[in-house]
């Protein structure tokens, strides 16, 4: 079978004529590591925040069929099943294995193509990981958009990595060539105190060690009494910091907090560690709440994610609130926090329930909604 970079799709992840599963950066980290790709067998080879698939997959289509399978690395498990669905058709789902960011995953790799996150913290993680656990002789093409772009990142390169040279850019994007591994140590969350709260963040995590201004609008809005006749959840939890509320406020309560990315989901358990909380704080990495069986969870608090474009914005909420009406029992509620232009009161109406205004900032809505 041959393998077309045209081929791929982002499924399950939003799909739409503008949103496309491979791109111009990705294109040109190929093609610059093509001639360093051919020299190493696949399984030397490592790929970290691929989108959709094109970087493990282009690479894995080009090497010596038998030679292993690149592993790769992505924050987001929709990321991970896209490049799953993707692999399948293609015919490479044996040439592809994933793995952490630990010495394990990272051991004997030679080459890494990185697709440059957008967060400095977020590449810090990734570049001290890198330089930790990679050969010696690693040598790593770290590509992205030039809109997407600092200098600030060859500096956190260099941070880790003796020479850092930069690519011509082509259609808008640029490659930066690190070698020479130095100072590499594995992430460390960032921890900030407030009000007596620990909040952990790995990097890329949203909001950071800081808490948001939106999820304090919900934290100072939550209820009194929690109904805990079924699971009381924290969806899309972040660095954890509502789940770890709940949990210090209701000493009773334990609390199954999710969220997609891996950097999330460390991040929440290194802050419910942190509050003394880990024995009722359990974290899954899940899509939305798809480990909880229907109508089992008797409490949801929500801060959705969002993503430039009102499109993307609402067709990620909406996953989640069809996935957190399916989780929760008749006649119990989600509580969500919302940027009030969005308007997603109806929304919640028509997937969830009645929803009614909790309270309302010049800039956020909390609204609670009873599944019917
Ligand atoms: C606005 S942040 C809220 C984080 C945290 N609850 C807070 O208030 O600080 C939204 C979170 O949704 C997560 N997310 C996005 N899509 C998701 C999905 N399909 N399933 C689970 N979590 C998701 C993101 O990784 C992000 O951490």
């Amino acid at each position: 079978m041959t393998f077309s970079l045209d081929d791929l799709r982002r499924w399950p992840d939003l799909e739409g004529p503008d949103l496309l599963a491979a791109d111009a950066a990705d294109r040109l980290i190929l093609d610059e590591s093509a001639a360093a790709r051919a020299r190493v067998p696949l399984d030397e080879i490592a790929v970290v925040e691929d989108s959709y698939g094109a970087l493990t997959l282009g690479a894995a289509a080009a090497g010596p069929p038998g030679s292993g399978a690149v592993r790769v690395h992505q924050d987001t498990l929709v990321g991970e099943r896209a490049l799953e669905a993707n692999a399948e058709r293609a015919g490479l789902a044996g040439a592809v294995r994933w793995i952490g960011l630990s010495a394990e995953g990272l051991d004997g790799a030679h080459i890494v193509l990185l697709r440059l996150p957008k967060s400095l913290d977020a590449l810090r993680d990734i570049a001290g990981s890198i330089a930790a656990h990679a050969a010696p002789d690693v040598t790593v093409f770290a590509g992205g958009r030039l809109k997407h772009m600092t200098v600030a990142m060859n500096d956190v390169l260099a941070e880790f990595f003796l020479r850092v040279d930069v690519t011509h850019a082509r259609q808008k994007s640029r490659v930066l060539i690190a070698r020479g591994p130095q100072h590499g140590h594995d992430p460390r969350p960032q921890q900030r105190t407030h009000d007596g709260l620990v909040v952990c963040a790995f990097g890329g995590v949203f909001a950071g060690p800081a808490i948001d201004i939106g999820t304090r609008f919900l934290l100072a809005q939550l209820p009194e009494v929690v109904a805990d006749d079924g699971a009381v959840v924290d969806l899309a939890c972040g660095t954890g910091v509502v789940a770890a509320w709940l949990a210090r406020r209701h000493p009773h309560l334990v609390v199954h907090a999710t969220d997609q990315s891996a950097a999330a989901v460390a991040s929440a358990r290194a802050t419910a560690e942190a509050n003394g909380l880990a024995d009722r704080i359990a974290v899954v990495r899940d899509d939305a709440l798809s480990t909880l069986p229907e109508a089992s969870a008797s409490f949801i608090a929500l801060n959705p994610p969002f993503h430039s474009g009102v499109a993307v914005h609402t067709g990620l909420a909406a996953h989640l609130f069809a996935d957190a009406a399916r989780a929760l029992r008749p006649g119990r509620e989600l509580w969500t926090v919302w940027n009030s232009a969005l308007g997603y009161r109806p929304t919640l109406e028509r997937i969830v329930g009645p929803t009614r205004q909790v309270a309302r900032n010049t800039k956020f809505t909390v609204t609670a909604s009873v599944r019917r």
